[in-house]
Protein backbone atom coordinates (compact mmCIF):
# COMPACT_ATOMS: atom_id res chain seq x y z
CA UNK A 1 0.00 0.00 0.00
CA UNK A 2 0.84 3.27 -0.96
CA UNK A 3 1.65 6.17 1.31
CA UNK A 4 0.90 9.30 0.52
CA UNK A 5 0.96 12.48 2.76
CA UNK A 6 0.51 16.10 2.36
CA UNK A 7 1.81 19.31 3.70
CA UNK A 8 0.24 22.15 4.07
CA UNK A 9 -3.64 21.19 4.75
CA UNK A 10 -5.69 23.99 4.14
CA UNK A 11 -8.17 24.05 1.43
CA UNK A 12 -7.05 22.18 -1.31
CA UNK A 13 -4.57 20.16 0.51
CA UNK A 14 -7.18 19.43 2.98
CA UNK A 15 -9.65 18.41 0.34
CA UNK A 16 -7.31 16.21 -1.45
CA UNK A 17 -6.90 13.79 1.44
CA UNK A 18 -10.51 13.81 2.30
CA UNK A 19 -11.06 12.69 -0.60
CA UNK A 20 -8.06 10.15 -0.85
CA UNK A 21 -9.53 8.96 2.64
CA UNK A 22 -12.90 8.68 1.41
CA UNK A 23 -11.43 6.60 -1.66
CA UNK A 24 -9.43 3.92 0.55
CA UNK A 25 -6.61 2.10 -1.05
CA UNK A 26 -3.42 4.35 0.34
CA UNK A 27 -1.76 5.11 3.83
CA UNK A 28 -2.31 8.84 4.43
CA UNK A 29 -0.43 11.26 6.39
CA UNK A 30 -0.96 15.06 6.52
CA UNK A 31 1.51 17.85 8.06
CA UNK A 32 0.17 21.96 8.73
CA UNK A 33 1.86 24.35 11.27
CA UNK A 34 -1.85 23.75 12.87
CA UNK A 35 -2.21 19.62 13.98
CA UNK A 36 -6.11 20.40 14.38
CA UNK A 37 -6.49 20.81 10.59
CA UNK A 38 -4.42 17.35 10.14
CA UNK A 39 -6.86 15.64 12.89
CA UNK A 40 -10.19 16.78 11.48
CA UNK A 41 -9.05 15.07 8.38
CA UNK A 42 -8.83 11.39 10.38
CA UNK A 43 -5.19 11.06 8.32
CA UNK A 44 -2.16 10.33 10.50
CA UNK A 45 0.04 13.49 11.68
CA UNK A 46 3.60 13.80 10.64
CA UNK A 47 5.34 15.77 12.92
CA UNK A 48 7.49 18.14 10.68
CA UNK A 49 7.82 18.21 6.80
CA UNK A 50 11.20 16.59 7.09
CA UNK A 51 9.34 13.41 8.73
CA UNK A 52 6.06 13.57 6.33
CA UNK A 53 9.05 13.68 3.45
CA UNK A 54 10.59 10.41 5.19
CA UNK A 55 7.46 8.37 5.17
CA UNK A 56 5.26 9.21 2.17
CA UNK A 57 6.64 7.51 -1.09
CA UNK A 58 4.34 10.17 -2.74
CA UNK A 59 4.27 13.42 -1.75
CA UNK A 60 1.80 16.61 -2.15
CA UNK A 61 2.91 20.29 -1.79
CA UNK A 62 -0.47 22.55 -0.98
CA UNK A 63 1.49 25.45 0.65
CA UNK A 64 1.39 28.95 -0.58
CA UNK A 65 3.74 29.85 -3.75
CA UNK A 66 6.22 31.69 -1.77
CA UNK A 67 6.44 29.34 0.85
CA UNK A 68 7.33 26.44 -1.43
CA UNK A 69 11.02 27.30 -1.97
CA UNK A 70 11.90 27.23 1.43
CA UNK A 71 9.73 23.83 1.87
CA UNK A 72 11.63 22.00 -1.08
CA UNK A 73 14.52 23.04 0.87
CA UNK A 74 13.28 21.79 4.06
CA UNK A 75 12.02 18.31 2.84
CA UNK A 76 15.57 17.45 0.72
CA UNK A 77 17.43 15.18 2.51
CA UNK A 78 14.21 12.82 2.54
CA UNK A 79 13.90 12.62 -1.03
CA UNK A 80 15.08 9.96 -3.04
CA UNK A 81 14.45 8.25 -6.66
CA UNK A 82 12.00 6.22 -5.48
CA UNK A 83 9.93 9.50 -4.42
CA UNK A 84 7.33 12.19 -6.37
CA UNK A 85 6.98 15.46 -5.41
CA UNK A 86 3.67 16.67 -6.49
CA UNK A 87 3.49 20.90 -6.27
CA UNK A 88 -0.61 22.14 -6.04
CA UNK A 89 1.05 25.96 -5.88
CA UNK A 90 -0.17 28.22 -8.97
CA UNK A 91 1.98 29.73 -10.96
CA UNK A 92 5.29 27.81 -9.51
CA UNK A 93 6.89 26.16 -12.41
CA UNK A 94 8.39 23.13 -12.89
CA UNK A 95 11.35 24.13 -13.54
CA UNK A 96 11.62 25.49 -10.17
CA UNK A 97 10.30 22.36 -8.64
CA UNK A 98 13.35 20.58 -10.43
CA UNK A 99 15.47 23.30 -8.61
CA UNK A 100 13.97 22.84 -5.46
CA UNK A 101 14.22 19.04 -5.23
CA UNK A 102 17.42 19.04 -7.05
CA UNK A 103 16.16 16.64 -10.02
CA UNK A 104 16.98 13.78 -7.19
CA UNK A 105 12.59 12.85 -7.67
CA UNK A 106 10.46 13.15 -10.56
CA UNK A 107 8.36 16.07 -10.05
CA UNK A 108 4.65 17.14 -11.30
CA UNK A 109 2.67 19.62 -11.02
CA UNK A 110 -1.19 19.67 -10.32
CA UNK A 111 -3.76 22.21 -10.61
CA UNK A 112 -6.39 21.92 -8.43
CA UNK A 113 -9.65 24.02 -7.57
CA UNK A 114 -12.01 24.74 -4.89
CA UNK A 115 -14.87 21.65 -5.44
CA UNK A 116 -11.80 19.36 -4.17
CA UNK A 117 -13.53 19.95 -0.84
CA UNK A 118 -16.30 18.45 -1.86
CA UNK A 119 -14.90 15.92 -4.24
CA UNK A 120 -16.09 17.10 -7.00
CA UNK A 121 -12.26 18.94 -8.02
CA UNK A 122 -11.17 19.66 -11.23
CA UNK A 123 -7.61 18.98 -12.33
CA UNK A 124 -5.06 19.35 -14.79
CA UNK A 125 -1.96 17.43 -14.00
CA UNK A 126 1.23 17.80 -15.96
CA UNK A 127 3.65 15.25 -16.66
CA UNK A 128 5.99 16.73 -18.70
CA UNK A 129 8.93 15.54 -16.17
CA UNK A 130 10.74 12.80 -18.34
CA UNK A 131 11.93 11.09 -15.20
CA UNK A 132 8.12 10.24 -14.24
CA UNK A 133 7.40 6.20 -15.44
CA UNK A 134 4.54 4.98 -16.84
CA UNK A 135 3.23 3.18 -14.23
CA UNK A 136 3.65 6.47 -11.96
CA UNK A 137 1.62 8.59 -14.47
CA UNK A 138 -0.91 5.92 -14.75
CA UNK A 139 -1.03 5.90 -10.28
CA UNK A 140 -1.09 9.86 -10.49
CA UNK A 141 -4.14 10.05 -13.31
CA UNK A 142 -6.02 7.71 -11.55
CA UNK A 143 -5.56 8.75 -8.07
CA UNK A 144 -6.80 12.66 -8.94
CA UNK A 145 -9.65 10.85 -11.21
CA UNK A 146 -11.25 9.68 -7.94
CA UNK A 147 -11.72 13.26 -6.65
CA UNK A 148 -13.50 14.35 -9.43
CA UNK A 149 -12.12 15.16 -13.17
CA UNK A 150 -8.40 15.19 -13.83
CA UNK A 151 -6.75 15.56 -17.04
CA UNK A 152 -3.34 15.97 -18.17
CA UNK A 153 -2.15 19.06 -19.82
CA UNK A 154 1.40 20.01 -20.80
CA UNK A 155 2.94 22.96 -18.83
CA UNK A 156 2.18 25.71 -21.41
CA UNK A 157 -1.20 25.04 -20.92
CA UNK A 158 -1.36 25.37 -16.91
CA UNK A 159 -1.79 29.46 -17.24
CA UNK A 160 -4.92 29.03 -19.21
CA UNK A 161 -6.79 26.26 -17.21
CA UNK A 162 -5.64 27.89 -14.16
CA UNK A 163 -7.02 31.25 -15.04
CA UNK A 164 -10.37 29.73 -16.11
CA UNK A 165 -10.85 26.66 -14.11
CA UNK A 166 -8.51 27.54 -10.76
CA UNK A 167 -11.09 30.95 -10.71
CA UNK A 168 -13.70 30.00 -12.14
CA UNK A 169 -15.43 29.11 -9.26
CA UNK A 170 -14.75 33.15 -7.63
CA UNK A 171 -16.76 34.03 -11.33
CA UNK A 172 -19.31 31.80 -10.80
CA UNK A 173 -19.70 32.83 -7.31
CA UNK A 174 -20.30 36.31 -7.99
CA UNK A 175 -22.49 35.30 -10.58
CA UNK A 176 -24.70 33.89 -8.13
CA UNK A 177 -24.36 36.33 -5.54
CA UNK A 178 -26.12 39.00 -8.49
CA UNK A 179 -28.80 35.86 -8.54
CA UNK A 180 -29.54 36.15 -4.74
CA UNK A 181 -29.73 39.82 -4.44
CA UNK A 182 -32.79 39.39 -7.55
CA UNK A 183 -34.00 36.80 -5.43
CA UNK A 184 -34.18 38.86 -2.39
CA UNK A 185 -35.52 41.77 -4.11
CA UNK A 186 -38.24 39.79 -5.70
CA UNK A 187 -39.06 38.95 -1.77
CA UNK A 188 -37.57 35.62 -1.44
CA UNK A 189 -35.68 34.70 2.21
CA UNK A 190 -31.95 34.23 1.25
CA UNK A 191 -31.56 31.00 2.86
CA UNK A 192 -34.04 29.33 0.60
CA UNK A 193 -32.83 31.63 -2.57
CA UNK A 194 -29.09 30.63 -2.14
CA UNK A 195 -30.02 27.04 -1.83
CA UNK A 196 -32.23 27.19 -5.23
CA UNK A 197 -29.67 29.32 -7.25
CA UNK A 198 -27.09 26.25 -6.26
CA UNK A 199 -29.23 23.58 -7.42
CA UNK A 200 -30.08 25.60 -10.47
CA UNK A 201 -26.22 25.98 -11.25
CA UNK A 202 -25.63 22.31 -10.49
CA UNK A 203 -28.50 21.06 -12.47
CA UNK A 204 -27.23 23.42 -15.61
CA UNK A 205 -23.40 22.40 -15.35
CA UNK A 206 -24.95 18.18 -15.25
CA UNK A 207 -26.82 18.96 -18.27
CA UNK A 208 -24.11 20.99 -19.88
CA UNK A 209 -21.90 17.79 -19.54
CA UNK A 210 -24.25 15.06 -20.40
CA UNK A 211 -25.62 16.75 -23.17
CA UNK A 212 -23.38 17.63 -26.64
CA UNK A 213 -25.37 20.77 -27.71
CA UNK A 214 -23.02 24.08 -26.93
CA UNK A 215 -23.85 26.37 -24.55
CA UNK A 216 -25.50 28.77 -26.93
CA UNK A 217 -28.43 26.00 -28.29
CA UNK A 218 -28.81 25.03 -24.65
CA UNK A 219 -29.82 28.65 -23.60
CA UNK A 220 -32.09 28.89 -26.85
CA UNK A 221 -34.37 26.15 -25.19
CA UNK A 222 -34.74 28.78 -22.21
CA UNK A 223 -35.70 31.27 -24.07
CA UNK A 224 -39.26 31.61 -25.63
CA UNK A 225 -40.35 33.50 -28.22
CA UNK A 226 -41.54 36.58 -27.06
CA UNK A 227 -40.84 35.16 -23.22
CA UNK A 228 -39.21 36.28 -20.27
CA UNK A 229 -35.53 34.53 -20.86
CA UNK A 230 -34.68 36.53 -23.57
CA UNK A 231 -35.31 39.77 -22.14
CA UNK A 232 -32.83 39.36 -19.39
CA UNK A 233 -30.67 37.53 -21.84
CA UNK A 234 -30.65 40.83 -24.04
CA UNK A 235 -30.39 42.65 -20.98
CA UNK A 236 -27.00 40.83 -20.09
CA UNK A 237 -25.64 41.21 -24.08
CA UNK A 238 -26.45 44.87 -24.04
CA UNK A 239 -24.29 44.94 -20.65
CA UNK A 240 -21.58 43.14 -23.09
CA UNK A 241 -21.73 40.40 -19.94
CA UNK A 242 -20.14 37.61 -21.76
CA UNK A 243 -17.49 40.00 -23.10
CA UNK A 244 -16.70 41.15 -18.98
CA UNK A 245 -16.72 37.43 -18.49
CA UNK A 246 -13.60 36.42 -20.70
CA UNK A 247 -12.01 39.48 -19.83
CA UNK A 248 -12.18 38.61 -16.16
CA UNK A 249 -10.44 35.39 -16.68
CA UNK A 250 -7.50 37.20 -19.60
CA UNK A 251 -7.03 39.25 -16.24
CA UNK A 252 -6.44 36.52 -14.35
CA UNK A 253 -3.67 35.15 -16.78
CA UNK A 254 -1.91 38.39 -16.78
CA UNK A 255 -1.65 38.39 -12.90
CA UNK A 256 -0.42 34.39 -13.73
CA UNK A 257 1.75 35.44 -15.69
CA UNK A 258 3.08 38.25 -13.72
CA UNK A 259 3.16 35.71 -10.66
CA UNK A 260 5.30 33.21 -12.46
CA UNK A 261 8.04 35.74 -13.90
N1 LIG B 1 -7.65 28.04 -3.29
C1 LIG B 1 -7.77 27.77 -4.58
O1 LIG B 1 -8.87 27.86 -5.18
C2 LIG B 1 -6.56 27.26 -5.35
C3 LIG B 1 -6.71 26.92 -6.70
C4 LIG B 1 -5.59 26.44 -7.38
C5 LIG B 1 -4.36 26.30 -6.74
N2 LIG B 1 -4.26 26.65 -5.43
C6 LIG B 1 -2.94 26.50 -4.78
O2 LIG B 1 -3.06 25.57 -3.71
C7 LIG B 1 -2.09 25.90 -2.71
C8 LIG B 1 -2.76 25.88 -1.35
O3 LIG B 1 -3.82 26.83 -1.35
P1 LIG B 1 -4.97 26.79 -0.26
O4 LIG B 1 -6.07 27.64 -0.78
O5 LIG B 1 -5.24 25.39 0.14
O6 LIG B 1 -4.22 27.54 0.95
P2 LIG B 1 -4.55 27.44 2.52
O7 LIG B 1 -5.98 27.12 2.73
O8 LIG B 1 -3.97 28.68 3.12
O9 LIG B 1 -3.69 26.17 2.98
C9 LIG B 1 -2.31 26.17 3.12
C10 LIG B 1 -2.00 25.49 4.45
O10 LIG B 1 -0.61 25.23 4.53
C11 LIG B 1 -0.16 25.58 5.85
N3 LIG B 1 1.28 25.84 5.79
C12 LIG B 1 1.95 26.79 5.12
N4 LIG B 1 3.28 26.68 5.32
C13 LIG B 1 3.47 25.62 6.13
C14 LIG B 1 4.60 25.01 6.72
N5 LIG B 1 5.84 25.48 6.52
N6 LIG B 1 4.41 23.94 7.51
C15 LIG B 1 3.17 23.49 7.76
N7 LIG B 1 2.06 24.01 7.24
C16 LIG B 1 2.20 25.08 6.45
C17 LIG B 1 -0.97 26.81 6.17
O11 LIG B 1 -0.97 27.08 7.56
P3 LIG B 1 -1.04 28.65 8.02
O12 LIG B 1 -2.34 29.18 7.46
O13 LIG B 1 -1.00 28.56 9.50
O14 LIG B 1 0.15 29.31 7.40
C18 LIG B 1 -2.35 26.37 5.66
O15 LIG B 1 -3.06 25.62 6.60
C19 LIG B 1 -1.51 27.29 -3.06
O16 LIG B 1 -0.20 27.14 -3.51
C20 LIG B 1 -2.40 27.80 -4.17
O17 LIG B 1 -1.67 28.52 -5.14
C21 LIG B 1 -5.32 27.12 -4.72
Amino acid sequence: MKTVGCIGCGNMGGGVLRGLAARGGCRLLGHDHSRSKVDALGVEWAGSPLELARRAEVILLAVKPYQMEAMLEEIRPALDASKVVLSLAAAFSLDKLRKGTAGICPVVRVMPNLPVIVGRGVFALCFDDPVLSEEQRGELLNMFQSLGRAIVLPEAQFPAFSSLVGCGPAFVFLFMEGLLNAGITMGLKAPAARELIAAMVEGSAKLCLESPESFADLRVKVCSPAGTTIRGVNHLERCAVPGHVTDAVLEALKRDQEMAR
